[in-house]
């Protein structure tokens, strides 16, 4: 992986926040359930782009409409095109852009990008808010790990070999950043879903 520390400075971090509270105004966060168990997430989620990624009780899929409004997803804000093209340096644009809101006490278990066709495309995360402990690992379940902190305004770029690699976030650390009053971390996944 390829991480771009501080890759947004306070004021570009403050704008992107004010562009995803705009696009939650009109695509909700929901809370998500894992498939079989049906048992909620503790990340809540909502998207923004012509495709939407979710976890639901039949599986993982991707989908152009929100699951509860059933609108269509708010487009992804040209600033955060912007900011794909620059820390990735490909051609194309993304198709997806998950919006994962982490509270206090939320995780993300040990987990692999899969559901895309483009596996050759890089995947961004943009992170506001507090930091996150983020668990890097290999190609297997079983490879080892290293964790590094993710503060606000830092970008990872999965790319090459890291970008089928597991990964996860372990935990949030509370009242790492003012960014967000309500505290909390929210990170952006951006993906190539389709073949550039
Ligand atoms: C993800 O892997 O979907 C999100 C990672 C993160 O929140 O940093
Ligand atoms: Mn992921």
């Amino acid at each position: 992986m390829r991480l771009l520390p501080g890759f947004l400075d306070g004021d570009a971090q403050r704008a992107l926040l004010a562009r995803i509270r705009a696009l939650l105004a009109e695509a909700p966060l929901y809370s998500p359930v894992m498939p079989r168990s049906g048992k909620p997430l503790s990340v809540r989620m909502s998207n923004c782009g012509p495709l939407g990624w979710l976890s639901e009780i039949g599986g993982y899929r991707y989908s152009g409409t929100h699951p509860l409004t059933g609108a269509p997803w708010p487009a992804i804000p040209a600033p955060v095109l912007d900011l794909w093209s620059r820390a990735t340096g490909v051609a194309y644009p993304p198709e997806a852009c998950l919006i994962n809101y982490y509270g206090p006490d939320a995780r993300l278990g040990l987990h692999r990008d899969e559901d895309e066709d483009a596996k050759g495309a890089p995947i961004l995360s943009i992170s506001l808010g507090d930091t996150a402990l983020f668990r890097m690992g290999g190609p297997t379940r079983k490879s080892p790990t290293r964790s590094v902190h993710l503060t606000s305004g830092d970008c990872v770029v999965l790319e090459g070999p890291s970008r089928d690699w597991f990964h996860g976030v372990d935990r949030i650390l509370p009242g790492t950043s003012r960014l967000l009053p309500e505290g909390g971390r929210f990170n952006l996944t951006l993906r190539r879903v389709t073949q550039p």
